[in-house]
């Protein structure tokens, strides 16, 4: 594959983590398996084969023809039932499985897997698979906190279990306190990462930056842009579900933290700079799509700037270019430019001339490749029609969702670090 072209993707998912894949989705008897459904359609609508399992107490809350209607297929509810799928094989969900993720899983299930129980379809099935186990606890918080729940959770920590949750909030019950599922979206973004450990981008470290930063005027105002930081958190987590480590360095951003990456909070140019230059030493790839501001005030002044008649002039100073001070910091040192980090990425935002701009970027940035956007339409929007420019190619990638466009940057970066092999 030639530098800049773009990798194909399964069409309709964006190259979805998800799309394909198997996953055997346990319902346990938590008041919370309703939102359950919404789990199983946010899969379902991403793509994936799931098998539902419930256990007894979850059919009694929710029935499994719900369920079957979300994923398309049989739901398994009893062990030994001669017309259901676990008929003829009463672990066949273990060994197809990719992920077996639990969901509202009660205190009662976690200690069944803990102790290795197999007294129904759902621990039966646990206990024979082998694939990654995602827990996702429901329960009052004197459950949750109670040592024996604890030492159970301990022991499936340490099998390599992923929890996710619970959260604090409101319980059924009215109580507040830990026990609540987490949310649906959040429960279906660990499962993603868990499906990406062993991909191309395995044992790779990828420090991405995405969204504004904030230049302070005075303590109540600033000087920021109108970037929502959806592409760059798109592109964190299409590189973390190729199974790489990730660093993620978010501007102030209305966005929720993606699950399973460390995430470094920034506000100024200067801060991100800083953040950038003490994670990238370490980094195999940097994708740099943060919005930085071109400019901040000489100084913030100290108090707030009181309303007056006459006109104001803010005195504004260059920032740091990130990309610039990177090639700085870590010049690439031959001809096939290997040095850490070894594939640089950047984006240019423009209202005109965007190829030549890039262009104009690429050579003056040392970076590898431009992902090139046309502004304002793809600021806060869901979709994009970047193209992918290189020293020797130019690569309209079409009107794609972010997602879309993500996922081709992945694929470009692990093909490249791939090449460099
Ligand atoms: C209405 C209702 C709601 C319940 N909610 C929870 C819950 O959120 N978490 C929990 O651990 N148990 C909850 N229970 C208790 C479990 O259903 C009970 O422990 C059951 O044995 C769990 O079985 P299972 O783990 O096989 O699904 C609830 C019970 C009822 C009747």
């Amino acid at each position: 594959m030639t530098s800049a072209n773009v990798p194909l993707q399964a069409p309709g998912h964006d190259g979805d983590g998800l799309c394909g894949r198997r996953i055997v989705l346990g319902v346990s008897g938590s008041i919370a398996a309703y939102k359950a459904l919404a789990i199983a359609s946010e899969m379902a609508a991403a793509g994936a084969l799931i098998d539902v399992v419930l256990t007894d107490a979850a059919a009694a809350l929710v029935t499994p023809l719900a369920f079957q209607a979300i994923v398309h297929r049989p739901v398994v509810h009893r062990l030994g039932d001669p017309s259901g799928p676990m008929g003829m094989d009463h672990v066949a969900h273990a060994h197809t499985a990719e992920a077996l993720v639990v969901a509202p899983a009660t205190a009662h299930v976690i200690a069944r897997l803990a102790l290795g129980l197999a007294d129904d379809a759902l621990t039966t099935t646990a206990l024979a698979c082998r694939a990654p186990l995602v827990v996702a606890p429901a329960m009052e918080p004197d459950m949750w906190t109670h040592p024996a729940t604890q030492a159970h959770v301990a022991t499936l920590t340490a099998r390599g279990a992923v929890f996710v949750g619970p959260d604090d909030g409101r319980m059924a019950s009215g109580k507040h306190g830990q026990g609540r599922l987490a949310d649906p979206a959040v429960v279906v973004d660990h499962v993603r990462a868990v499906l990406g450990h062993g991909g191309p981008l395995t044992g790779r470290k990828v420090v991405v930056s995405a969204g504004p930063t904030r230049e302070p005027i005075d303590p109540v105002r600033y000087l920021s842009n109108h970037s929502s930081g959806r592409m760059g958190y798109a592109v964190a987590r299409a590189v973390r579900d190729r199974g790489a480590d990730v660093v993620l360095i978010s501007g102030p951003v209305d966005l929720a933290p993606p699950a399973a990456m460390t995430v470094v909070a920034v506000e100024t140019a200067r801060d991100m700079l800083d953040a950038v230059l003490t994670h990238a030493a370490t980094a195999d790839a940097v994708v740099m799509s943060a919005a930085v501001a071109d400019h901040r005030p000489i100084e913030a002044a100290a108090i707030k700037l009181k309303r007056s008649a006459a006109d104001l002039a803010l005195a504004l100073t260059p920032n740091p270019d990130i990309l610039i001070a990177l090639g700085a910091e870590f010049p690439r040192w031959s001809e096939d430019k290997r040095g850490r980090p070894y594939v640089r990425v950047g984006f240019a935002a423009e209202t005109h001339d965007l190829v030549a701009h890039a262009r104009d970027k690429l050579a003056r940035k040392s970076v590898d490749l431009i992902v090139a956007n046309p502004v304002p339409e793809t600021f806060g929007g869901r979709n994009s029609s970047a193209t992918f420019v290189t020293p020797d190619a130019v690569a309209p990638l079409g009107e794609r969702s972010k997602d879309g466009v993500a996922s081709a940057i992945a694929d470009w970066i692990a093909q490249r670090l791939a090449d460099m092999l």
